[in-house]
C-alpha cells in the first residue's frame, strides 16, 4: 500500500526519534512538507529544531522513524554528501562566506555547474554561469555590492550572500536556521521578502524566533516542543493556542 500523503510530499518525517546519551532530543516528530511549500518552525530553545535539520541533512541518524524526500528517497539510508546532491541545501546560523573573496566570486565558487578550465573561460557555459551569478546577485540584493570584499559586508548582507551561495547549488529544498538573528529591523523585513521570492520556486523550511519576521513570511507554522509537534497551522491560530502561549510565547 502506498500512502498518498507520502507520495505527494517533498519531505516526510514520521515518528522520528533521536537520543543523545539517553536524552531524547526528538520524541516522535512528524512533519509533512508539500512541494514548493515554505514552512516556519518555532519553539523554545532545546525543542529539537536544529536536531530536526541535522536528521534531514544526514548529520544525525535517527534511532527510529521515517524520513523521506520526494516521496520515495529514504534519507536515513543516505549520507550527508548524497543528501546535498539530492537537492537539500542548508544555511547554518553563522555565515560562512569566503571573507577575502569578492561577493560575486563567492557566488561563482558555489555554482553547481562543472567548473573545468574550459567552462570557466569559454563559450556558452561561461555565459550561462555569468548570467546565473548575476541573477542571484540581484535577487539577494547585492548587485551593487558585487565587487566588494565579502568580509566588508554587514552581518545581514553576509546572510543574504550565504543564501545566494545556497541558491547557486540549485536546491529543491532550503533549510534555514535563524536567518534574522542579529539583523536590523530593515534587514529582517528584507529577508522575509527575499525568502518569499525564493519560495516561489523552492521549498523552504525556516527556523526563527522573531515573531514579526514569521508573521511577514505569511506561511503555515509548526511549533516544536520537547522533540515533537505541539501545534501547527496559521500563525494567528497557533499563537492563540494556550499550550503554545504556555511553553513559548508567554515567556
Ligand atoms: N550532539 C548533541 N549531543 C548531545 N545533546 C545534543 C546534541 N545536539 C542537541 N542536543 C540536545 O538536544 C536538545 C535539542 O537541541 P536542538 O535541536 O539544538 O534544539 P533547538 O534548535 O530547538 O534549540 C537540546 O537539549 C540539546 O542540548
Ligand atoms: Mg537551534
Amino acid at each position: 500500500m502506498t500512502d498518498p500523503v507520502l507520495t505527494s510530499s517533498l519531505l516526510y518525517l514520521d515518528d522520528v526519534r533521536v537520543s543523545f546519551d539517553g536524552y531524547k532530543a526528538l520524541r516522535g516528530l512528524s512533519l509533512v512538507l508539500a512541494p514548493n511549500e515554505m514552512r516556519a518552525i518555532i519553539g523554545p530553545n532545546g525543542a529539537g529544531k536544529t536536531t530536526m535539520m541535522d536528521v534531514i541533512t544526514g548529520k544525525t541518524r535517527p534511532d527510529e522513524g521515517t524520513v523521506f524526500f520526494g516521496g520515495s528517497v529514504d534519507l536515513t539510508k543516505r549520507d550527508e554528501a548524497e543528501i546535498a546532491e539530492l537537492g537539500i541545501g542548508r544555511k547554518f546560523q553563522k555565515p560562512t562566506v569566503f571573507e577575502n573573496h569578492s561577493v560575486d566570486t563567492n557566488v561563482a565558487l558555489a555554482l553547481k555547474a562543472p567548473r573545468g578550465a574550459f567552462a570557466t573561460l569559454f563559450g556558452r557555459a561561461a555565459r550561462d554561469a555569468r548570467e546565473k551569478v548575476d541573477g542571484i546577485l540581484r535577487r539577494i540584493r547585492l548587485w551593487d555590492h558585487r565587487a566588494r570584499r565579502a568580509g566588508d559586508l554587514s552581518h545581514g548582507q553576509k546572510q543574504w550572500l550565504e543564501i545566494g551561495m545556497l541558491l547557486a547549488q540549485d536546491p529543491k529544498l532550503l533549510l534555514v536556521d535563524e536567518p534574522v538573528a542579529g539583523m536590523t529591523d530593515s534587514e529582517t523585513a528584507t529577508t522575509a521578502e527575499l525568502l518569499r521570492e525564493i519560495a516561489r520556486d523552492h521549498a523552504v523550511v525556516v527556523v526563527e524566533h522573531d515573531m514579526a519576521f514569521v508573521r511577514d513570511l505569511g506561511v503555515k507554522v509548526t511549533v516544536l516542543h520537547e522533540g515533537a509537534v505541539l501545534a501547527e497551522g496559521p500563525l494567528d491560530r497557533v499563537s492563540a493556542d494556550p499550550r503554545v502561549v504556555e511553553v513559548y510565547l508567554g515567556r
